[in-house]
């Protein structure tokens, strides 16, 4: 049923990406530095891409920020305002 929430390998017509972290990842970031948010969660370096999506059907979402601070960038992919948490990860059950 809904046993595939967390995992994007069988071929369903609407696959979802891999929940990397149930909560966001506090990053420092640096005003006006491109950056590449992981949204396939499968980069091994989150909460960044590393390139792991070319196996998926999944991209990285570019952004940059005009302030340099820490900020919580989601974890776990389902969040409706990327790259930042939106706490939809307190939804997610578990
Ligand atoms: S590695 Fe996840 S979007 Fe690139």
């Amino acid at each position: 049923m809904a046993d595939d929430a967390n995992d994007n390998e069988d071929a369903s017509d609407n696959p979802q990406p891999k929940v990397a972290q149930t909560g966001p990842y506090a990053v420092e970031l640096e005003a006006g530095k491109p950056y590449f948010w992981c949204f396939c969660g499968q980069s091994a370096n989150q909460p960044f891409c590393d390139t792991a999506h070319v196996e998926s059907d999944f991209a990285p979402t570019p952004f940059t920020v005009d302030e340099t601070k820490t900020y919580y960038l989601c974890g776990c992919k389902r969040t409706g305002t990327a790259p930042f948490c939106d706490t939809t990860h307190e939804t997610l059950g578990g």
